[in-house]
C-alpha cells in the first residue's frame, strides 16, 4: 500500500468544502486522516466523510501541525493569513481563493492544461477561478491546433458560485416572487430570482469587474501565453449550479468546426455535446455532479477570417473548484 496523507479541508462546512469531502472520497485519495476546519461558529459540527462522522474544528495557526496537504476554500482573507502558516508548518496548500493566483512564485494550475507547473511550487499552489477553469480546458486543444489570438466571453454563472448563503437566497426569493410578495436582497445587490446581474465581484476603475479581470489575467498565466487577448462579461443568473459561457475565439491559423470537434473530442476532461438539430448541447442541469467540461454549439464566426463560437458548461463546485483542487493534489503526489 502507498503512502497516506493527513489532509485538512479549510472551509469544510461551505459549498466547495462539502464538494471537496465528497470528491476526496470518490477518487479514493489516500487520506490517512481528514481534518475539517472552519470558523469558531462551526467548531463541534459533525460532518460526513466516507460515511463516517468527523468533527469540525476551529481554524487556528496551530491547525496545520502534522498535516501534509491543506485544501483551502474559505475566502481570500483566510488564505492570505493562514496559507503561509500552513506552508511554514511543512504542509502543501492548494488554494481555491483568488489570494495567491497572480503571485509569480505560485503556480496556477488546471491539470489538463499545465499540470507540470505543479512541479515548481513553493508550498502554495493556486486553483483558478471557476469560470476560467472551464474556459481554458476547452481553449487548450484549440490553441494547440490553431493558436488563439483573442477571446470574447460572456458568462452565465450559477448562485452556488457565491456559496451556500447565495443558494439559500435564491431558494427563499423564488416562491416569494411567484406569490407576489416583496423579497429582500442580502447576498446580492438586487433580487436574483427571475433576474440577471451583470455584476460579479467588485467594479474596477476601467468599468470591468474583478471577476472579469480574473478571467483575463488567469487565462494568460495558465495557458503560458501573455499574447492571448481576453474580453469578459460576467453575469450572475438564477441557476442553482453549473456555469455556462458563450465564447468566441479568434485564431491565427485556420480552424473549422470539424477540426475543433476532433481536437476537443479526444482531449481529457472534455465532453462534446454538439448535435443541435437533436437539441443536444451542454446545459447546467446536466453538468450537476459531473467532473467534466461540456462543449457544444460549435460554429464558425463569419465576422473574422478564422474564428469559432462555442457554448461551454461545467459544474462550478466540481471542475470549477473542488475536482480541480483534488486533481492538483493527485498530481502533487505523482510528482513526489
Ligand atoms: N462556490 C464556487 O463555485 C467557488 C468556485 C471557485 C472558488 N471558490 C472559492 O472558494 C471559497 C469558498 O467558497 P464557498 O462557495 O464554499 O463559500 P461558502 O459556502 O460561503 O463557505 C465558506 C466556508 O469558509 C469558512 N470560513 C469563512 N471564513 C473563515 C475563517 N475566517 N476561518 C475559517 N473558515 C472560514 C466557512 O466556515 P463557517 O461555515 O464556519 O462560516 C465555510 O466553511 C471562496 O474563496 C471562493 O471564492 C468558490
Amino acid at each position: 500500500m502507498g503512502r497516506e496523507y493527513r489532509v485538512a479541508v479549510v472551509g469544510a462546512t461551505g459549498a466547495v468544502g462539502r464538494a471537496m469531502r465528497s470528491i476526496l472520497a470518490e477518487r479514493s485519495f489516500p487520506v490517512k486522516e481528514l481534518v475539517a476546519l472552519a470558523t469558531a461558529k462551526s467548531a463541534g459540527t459533525k460532518l460526513d466523510y466516507r460515511g463516517q462522522e468527523i468533527v469540525c474544528q476551529e481554524l487556528t495557526p496551530e491547525s496545520f501541525r502534522g498535516v501534509d496537504l491543506a485544501l483551502f476554500s474559505a475566502g481570500g482573507g483566510t488564505s492570505l493569513k493562514f496559507a503561509p502558516m500552513a506552508r511554514d508548518a511543512g504542509c502543501v496548500v492548494v488554494d481555491n481563493s483568488s489570494a495567491w493566483r497572480m503571485e509569480p512564485s505560485v503556480p496556477l494550475v488546471v491539470p489538463e492544461v499545465n499540470a507540470n507547473d505543479v512541479d515548481w511550487h513553493g508550498g502554495i499552489i493556486a486553483n483558478p477561478n471557476c469560470s476560467t477553469i472551464q474556459m481554458v480546458v476547452v481553449m487548450k486543444p484549440l490553441h494547440d491546433e490553431a493558436k488563439i489570438e483573442r477571446v470574447v466571453v460572456s458568462t452565465y454563472q450559477a448562485v452556488s458560485g457565491t456559496g451556500h448563503k447565495a443558494i439559500a437566497e435564491l431558494l427563499e426569493q423564488t416562491p416569494k416572487v411567484l406569490a407576489g410578495e416583496p423579497v429582500q436582497a442580502v447576498v446580492y445587490p438586487h433580487q436574483i430570482a427571475f433576474n440577471c446581474l451583470p455584476h460579479i465581484d467588485m467594479f474596477l476603475e476601467d468599468g470591468y469587474t474583478k471577476e472579469e479581470q480574473k478571467m483575463v489575467n488567469e487565462t494568460k498565466k495558465i495557458m503560458g501565453d501573455q499574447s492571448i487577448r481576453v474580453n469578459a462579461t460576467c453575469v450572475r443568473v438564477p441557476v442553482w449550479g453549473g456555469h455556462s459561457e458563450s465564447v468566441t475565439v479568434e485564431f491565427v491559423k485556420p480552424c473549422d468546426p470539424d477540426a475543433a470537434r476532433k481536437a476537443l473530442s479526444t482531449f481529457p476532461g472534455v465532453i462534446l455535446e454538439d448535435a443541435p438539430a437533436s437539441s443536444v448541447y451542454p446545459m447546467p442541469v446536466r453538468s450537476w455532479d459531473k467532473d467534466e467540461v461540456f462543449v457544444g454549439r460549435i460554429r464558425r464566426d463569419p465576422t473574422v477570417e478564422s474564428g469559432l463560437t462555442l457554448w461551454i458548461v461545467a459544474d462550478n463546485l466540481r471542475k470549477g473548484a473542488a475536482t480541480n483542487a483534488v486533481q492538483i493534489a493527485e498530481r502533487w503526489i505523482e510528482g513526489k
